[in-house]
């Protein structure tokens, strides 16, 4: 089955317009969906739109949004209003380097609003019409810097650990009502960052060698470790087939206490 047959018409990427967000969107566009190309830079996200039309035959729609802001819902809901969405990508991320105690606090709350706070947003309201349809896909975009805390980047490193975690939920919820979901943990990968360093740098991948990877993995595990390099390093501290069995047995557990005891209720 073709992915538009199995997942929808339209793709959405979330910070599409260079890098590993652009290899995303042609790995999307290659497999014949139409794609919603997002970024802060329109210009960017015009070439962008162009090159996937001329490459791939494809639909664009150019989307310029800062997903560190409040509105990034209404705006994508208006946005894309009529279009069968059927892929997610949330590819976006904020990362640096820097003591803690030197950290501005407003950049970092504007970090949660990039990293988690849309990413949670457009997955919820995504979902829903794939739930509605019972086809979708979603693929967030977590980092091995997320699967423990990391010095430095420690902001960063919690972002990514709710963006795996989220993956994983959505993975052992989802995948029944025919939607596949899956986190990628990249590591070092010249894109944005790491702009400057020549593709073969040992210990960096390309964007476009990211996406190969995890598209042979989507659809079959919850989460994947982008780069042979970086599974040697931190496979171990992310077995993958522990966690699923983790996952499976959380929701029997969870289902279990849901039947016996009730949902419990949101209470603001
Ligand atoms: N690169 C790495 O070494 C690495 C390692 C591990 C994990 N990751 C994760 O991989 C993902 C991609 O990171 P990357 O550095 O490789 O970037 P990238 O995919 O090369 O480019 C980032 C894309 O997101 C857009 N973007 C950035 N900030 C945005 C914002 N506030 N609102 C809307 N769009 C925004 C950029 O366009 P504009 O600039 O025009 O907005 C661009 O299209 C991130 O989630 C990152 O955490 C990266």
């Amino acid at each position: 089955m073709g992915f538009r047959e199995k997942y929808g018409e339209w793709a959405f990427v979330a910070g599409g317009s260079e890098g590993m967000g652009g290899a995303f969107c042609d790995r999307l566009a290659k497999e014949g969906m139409h794609v919603v190309v997002t970024g802060r830079h329109g210009d960017k996200i015009e070439n962008k739109c162009r090159q996937l039309e001329s490459d791939f035959g494809v639909q664009t729609k150019a989307l310029v949004i800062d997903l560190g802001e409040l509105d990034v819902l209404d705006q994508v809901k208006a946005a894309t209003d009529g279009l069968e969405i059927g892929f997610l990508v949330y590819n976006a991320g904020l990362a640096s380097m820097s003591l803690f105690p030197d950290r501005d606090i407003d950049f970092e709350l504007y970090r949660l609003n990039v990293n988690v706070r849309s990413q949670l947003a457009l997955s919820l309201w995504f979902s829903k019409g794939m739930n509605e349809r019972k086809k979708g896909g979603i693929i967030l975009l977590s980092s091995v810097g997320g699967i423990v805390g990391s010095p430095y980047i420690q902001t960063y490193s919690a972002t990514k650990a709710y963006n795996f975690t989220l993956a994983e939920a959505l993975w052992g919820e989802l995948s029944d009502l025919g939607i596949d979901v899956m986190a990628v943990l990249p590591g070092n990968t010249i894109g944005q960052n790491f702009s400057e360093v020549p593709a073969g740098t040992p210990g960096f991948q390309t964007g476009a060698e990211v996406v190969e990877e995890a598209f042979v993995h989507f659809g079959k595990e919850p989460a994947f470790i982008a780069g042979q390099h970086n599974r040697d390093l931190l496979g171990n501290m992310f077995p993958i087939e522990m966690r699923k069995q983790a996952i499976v047995l959380m929701k029997q557990q969870l289902e279990a206490t849901m039947a016996q005891f009730g949902t419990g209720e949101d209470k603001r």
